[in-house]
């Protein structure tokens, strides 16, 4: 089954989306795989943006990433890469449409909210960057017993 690596930036966090953010992705029928919050290190903020790493606003990016906590998470389900980035919206959330999670929220491209891995190989990469193996669960909710 697909997954995909979103990220709640710190902005995110302090604006309070924590809810709204796992709303959108629940309503949308992804499931949720993989949850932590957490301070996130120099060193894996750096791993995380290394295709940026030449870009001028590389610096500014790693600082705002490693500013405060961060909401990791790991979803799963049909085409859940493409789709979650269709729910985030475009990377500046002044021309992101409205309906996006940037769209709706955001109006600055270096506070724009959230993270969500650009492609299937990209997802494999951040997930493994970012959980271990057994910090995921596999799991069916149509399955689950307690819902009997
Ligand atoms: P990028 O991978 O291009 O966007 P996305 O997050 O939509 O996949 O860029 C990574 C992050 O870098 C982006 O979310 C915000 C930051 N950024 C800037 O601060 N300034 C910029 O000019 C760009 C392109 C990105």
């Amino acid at each position: 089954m697909e997954r995909t690596f979103i990220a709640i930036k710190p902005d995110g966090v302090q604006r309070k989306l924590i809810g709204e953010i796992i709303r959108r992705f629940e309503a949308k029928g992804f499931t949720l795989v993989g949850l932590k919050m957490m301070s996130v290190p120099r060193e894996l903020a750096e791993k995380h943006y290394q295709v940026h790493q030449e870009k001028p606003f590389f610096p500014g990016l790693v600082k705002f990433i490693t500013s405060g906590p961060l909401v990791a998470m790991v979803w799963e389900g049909d085409g859940v890469v493409s789709s979650a980035r269709k729910i985030i919206g475009a990377t500046n959330p002044l021309t992101a449409e409205p309906g996006t999670i940037r769209g709706d929220f955001g109006v600055s491209v270096g506070r724009n909210l959230i993270h969500g891995s650009d492609a299937i190989e990209t997802a494999a990469h951040e997930i493994s960057l970012w959980f271990t193996p057994e910090e995921l669960v596999s799991w069916d909710s149509a399955m689950a017993p307690w819902l009997e």
